[in-house]
């Protein structure tokens, strides 16, 4: 690819564009777990993110959630609207968890009504700690509109894919988003929406179908992926 690399995540690739206003995200056939300790190369994962998340961003935007999203232009390749990313990830529980049983005493599996939400900083150096809405504040990472917008966002997120993969006889767990603010300083929702950043347990038969399967080596990872984009009545 001859555009530019503004940036590389452990997944994703951003390039410049010959928009100004608009991005180019890459999604690549790298996961990652705990922390960037264990790294593989699963080939076709790109596509598979880069496909769901485009379709989850098309229903979202549908339901009145501002996204970034514009449009595929490949298999793996995504046109976005550049964004200034607010460095949170936005974790929406339905039920518990991963980080939240290992830290809390809940039980794996517990209904979380109303839904929790989580927010960690983005801070590699600092393995992403957790804040509060005083510690966002102090930072001066959102203000208190803004955030109180944030968190409704992130719920309004949840309502619509709760729907969808209930439909899809699939229970989310939970999930990470992230926002950015827009040429006009509007939150938009940014990053992905795909089975890297979500729990999806089968209905029928209770079996993780995401990241999990790599994280905890219990199958076949892109098997996974694909039965969740199959389930969404997407053709690869
Ligand atoms: O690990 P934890 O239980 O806190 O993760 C909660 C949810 O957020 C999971 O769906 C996980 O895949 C997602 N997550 C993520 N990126 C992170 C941390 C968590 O996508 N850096």
């Amino acid at each position: 690819m001859s555009e530019e690399l503004l940036y590389a995540g452990k997944a994703k690739s951003v390039y410049r564009s010959d928009s100004p206003g608009e991005l180019i995200v890459v999604f690549r056939d790298d996961i990652t777990a705990f922390d960037g300790g264990r790294k593989d190369v699963l080939s076709r994962k790109g596509e598979y993110n880069a496909r769901v998340s485009a379709h989850l961003f098309e229903l979202l935007e549908e339901a009145g959630v501002p996204t970034h999203f514009l449009r595929l232009e490949g298999p793996a390749r995504m046109r976005v609207r550049r964004l200034a990313m607010v460095p949170l990830e936005v974790i929406v529980r339905n039920r518990a968890a991963g980080s939240l049983v290992r830290n809390y005493p809940f039980e794996s599996g517990e209904p979380l009504d109303p839904p929790l939400i989580v927010i960690d900083h983005k801070d590699d150096a600092r393995h992403d700690p957790m804040v509060n809405d005083e510690i966002i504040l102090a930072l001066g990472l959102l203000g208190r509109a803004e955030l109180d917008a944030m968190k409704a966002l992130a719920l309004r997120v949840n309502g619509v894919l709760l729907e969808l993969f209930g439909a899809c006889g699939l229970d989310l767990v939970d999930f990470k988003v992230e926002f950015g603010r827009d040429e006009w300083g509007r939150l938009r929702l940014g990053d992905e929406v795909s089975m890297d950043s979500m729990r999806l347990w089968s209905r029928e038969t209770g079996e993780s179908l995401d990241k999990d399967v790599y994280r905890l080596g219990t199958g076949d990872v892109l098997g996974a992926y694909a039965r969740v984009a199959e389930r969404l009545g997407l053709e690869m």
